[in-house]
């Protein structure tokens, strides 16, 4: 029977585990945590990335700071407001939502980021210091991954687990995750566009995480019976049925995929979720630092 790994539960119960930890701090004269978000321009998954960070924020009892920005905003402005923030004592964590206009530079501005308050985890120092197992912020995405299987008790030690994608945000930290002691202590291996033995490599994994951004990619035929599919892709899909025009597809042929495997998570409902809430837990590790 296939486990339907359901991540809109799971960080809803985990939402309310912090907002009672916040009720806590502040009952006891502590200060609320404070995450601020720079948004520049318009891009629709970027507004509501940020509207949904908002609402998490509320549902965390935190307090929450948006700035926004038009899309011609200098790179040198955007260093400014960066440096305000770093030097703001009320601001506890803040994020710099991705992409900027091509114009700016985005690793000039993540690096411009003070790591103690990087809770996106992109700064090179906390990049560095996750791969070396070492207290970091981590990138909200790998790290919700990480909480679901364990919430789910799914083993991953010793277990062959293939990543499919290699970005900065989803595919390196997660394989550094999943390879760790202290992480998943799997037996990992990281595919992308030009891995000629892409689909055998998934044939003998036990957990694969797609995070390529290619809808359906993972089909029946790639997957061995049993197997645990994470899905981290969230396409918009032209769909006119829909209100909004669009709909949100996975990395996984899910249809298929699902009757195949031991567990899965769905898309909408499975990954993305978590990722905001695991925003919100390094956001209070941030404030508790502070
Ligand atoms: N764009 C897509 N995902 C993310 C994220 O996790 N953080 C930021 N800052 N931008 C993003």
């Amino acid at each position: 029977m296939v486990n339907l790994i359901d991540g809109k539960a799971t960080a809803a119960t985990i939402k309310a585990e912090i907002k009672a930890e916040v009720e806590a701090i502040v009952a006891s004269g502590g200060k609320r945590p404070h995450l601020a978000a720079i948004l520049v321009g318009h891009d629709g998954g970027s507004e509501t990335y940020v509207k949904n960070k908002v609402l998490a924020c509320e549902a965390c009892g935190f307090e929450s700071t948006l700035l926004r920005f038009e899309d011609d905003i200098t790179e040198q402005k955007l260093l400014d407001e960066v440096e305000k923030l770093n030097a703001n004592p009320s601001v506890d964590g803040f994020i710099v939502q991705l992409p900027l206009p091509k114009h700016i530079d985005e690793q000039k501005v993540i690096e411009a980021i003070d790591p103690r308050k990087d809770v996106d985890g992109f700064h090179p120092v906390n990049v560095g210091r996750m791969a070396i197992g070492l207290p970091a912020f981590i990138s909200a995405t790998p790290k919700g991954i990480l909480e679901l299987l364990r919430r789910y008790n799914i083993p991953t030690s010793g277990k062959k687990c293939v990543i499919l994608g290699r970005s900065n945000i989803v595919g390196k930290p997660m394989s550094q995750l999943m390879m760790q002691k202290n992480g998943g202590d799997a037996t990992v291996t990281v595919c992308h566009s030009h891995s000629p033995q892409l689909k055998d490599e998934c044939r003998e994994a036990d957990i694969i995480i797609a995070a390529i951004g290619r809808p359906a990619f993972v089909t029946a035929d790639m997957v061995k019976p049993g197997a645990v599919i994470i899905d981290v892709g969230t396409t918009r899909v032209p769909d006119p049925t829909r209100k909004s025009g669009y709909r949100l597809s996975g990395d996984v042929d899910f249809e298929n995929v699902a009757p195949l495997c031991s567990a899965i998570t769905p898309v909408p409902g499975g990954v993305g979720p978590m990722t905001i809430c695991m925003l919100m837990q390094n956001t209070l590790q941030a404030a508790r630092q502070s």
